[in-house]
């Protein structure tokens, strides 16, 4: 999940200086950036410094982050702009994020594994035709689903291609692991979701296994997702990243042993007092006891106004724990 951010007054004062885009775009930035909760918490893995939308913004959709979230200035709701699009190439149109992968992985090396990452093609169309994401959801994602299927088909395709090159170059610039989010995907019904967000992420997962160069581990992360659990372990993804809707002791009986879980705490648990969140967290550890194949994380980013000292409690509850 999201771990730098606002919360920390480290970022905050890297983003007094400088925009979101140029964090994100300048590896020595993106770099500091992401190392800020490695050195404040000491957390054993590191994700780079990104954001999911990015790649979009090569692909020819142009992007701002504003006050009130991402937007796209041309939102996508017919064939003719969808055909704007254009597939990248990682190393030419998104060097940032490959080149601060790289400086982490050599910082790190071997001591702590860097997550690579993407968003699902689903939530990325999602994104691309909402133009922003307001207060009525993804509501013209769902009139394109439902109305025009197979254009929303062709977008999720161009998204699915662009991904499995971008995924590919993160992994061979020295991402260990990689997690694809599908944020959006649990505003849908099983049936749709079978129909249009699982397929491309079983293309996705199906080429990273395939391919011939460097291969990582693969999670994938749904948000909303309760009912799409024994969907999602059809996937092909190594680990499945379950937000707090669902008791992981439910979704292990889903998926069997052979997945690997990640989550699920709430991160509004963490406005609890420390014993609070200490208490919450190992009712998650004791839940999982002696499963090989459970990672602990929050159910999805550490919000704004969460307390630092709340996560240093999070995080040294986790690496005292004895299973
Ligand atoms: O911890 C890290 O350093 C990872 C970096 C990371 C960001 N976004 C940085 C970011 C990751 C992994 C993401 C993923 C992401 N981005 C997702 C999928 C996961 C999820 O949270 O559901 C989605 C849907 C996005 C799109 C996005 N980017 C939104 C909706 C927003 C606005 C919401 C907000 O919190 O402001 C962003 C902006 C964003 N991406 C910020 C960060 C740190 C906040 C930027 C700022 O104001 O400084």
């Amino acid at each position: 999940m999201r771990q730098a951010g606002r919360y920390m007054e480290a970022y905050r004062e890297l983003r007094a200086r400088f925009s979101f885009e140029k964090l994100c775009s300048d590896p020595a930035l993106a770099f500091e950036v992401s190392l800020q909760p490695h050195r404040a918490f000491d957390v054993d893995a590191v994700i780079v410094f990104s954001d999911i939308l990015i790649p979009l913004e090569a692909m020819g959709a142009p992007l701002a982050f504003t006050d009130e979230g991402p937007r796209f200035a041309e939102p996508i709701r017919d064939a003719k702009a969808a055909g704007r699009l254009h597939p990248i190439d990682p190393a030419r149109d998104t060097p940032a994020i490959l080149e601060t992968i790289g400086r982490l992985a050599a910082e790190l090396a071997g001591r702590k594994p860097v997550l690579g990452f993407a968003g699902a093609p689903f939530t990325l169309a999602a994104y691309l035709i909402e133009g922003q994401v307001g207060g009525r959801g993804i509501e013209a994602t769902l009139r394109m689903l439902y109305r025009e299927p197979e254009l929303l088909k062709r977008l999720l395709d161009l998204l699915t291609e662009m991904t499995i090159d971008y995924l590919g170059a993160q992994i061979d610039a020295g991402a260990s692991a990689v997690q694809l989010f599908d944020t959006w995907a649990g505003r849908l019904a099983e049936q749709e979701y079978r129909g249009f967000a699982l397929p491309c992420q079983q293309r996705i997962f199906a080429a990273l296994s395939r391919r011939s160069g460097k291969r990582a581990p693969s999670i994938l992360f749904v948000r909303d997702g309760p009912h799409l659990v024994e969907a999602m372990a059809e996937s092909g993804a190594g680990a499945l990243s379950l937000d707090w809707r669902v008791p992981l002791s439910r979704a292990r009986a889903v998926v069997g042993p052979r997945i690997a879980l990640q989550g699920n705490l709430d991160p509004a648990a963490l406005f609890s007092t420390p014993d609070g969140v200490r208490r919450r967290t190992e009712e998650i550890l004791a839940d999982r006891r002696g499963d090989p194949a459970f990672i602990f994380n929050l159910g999805h980013g550490v919000l704004p106004e969460t307390p630092v000292e709340s996560v240093r409690v999070l995080v040294d509850t986790v690496r005292q724990w004895k299973d």
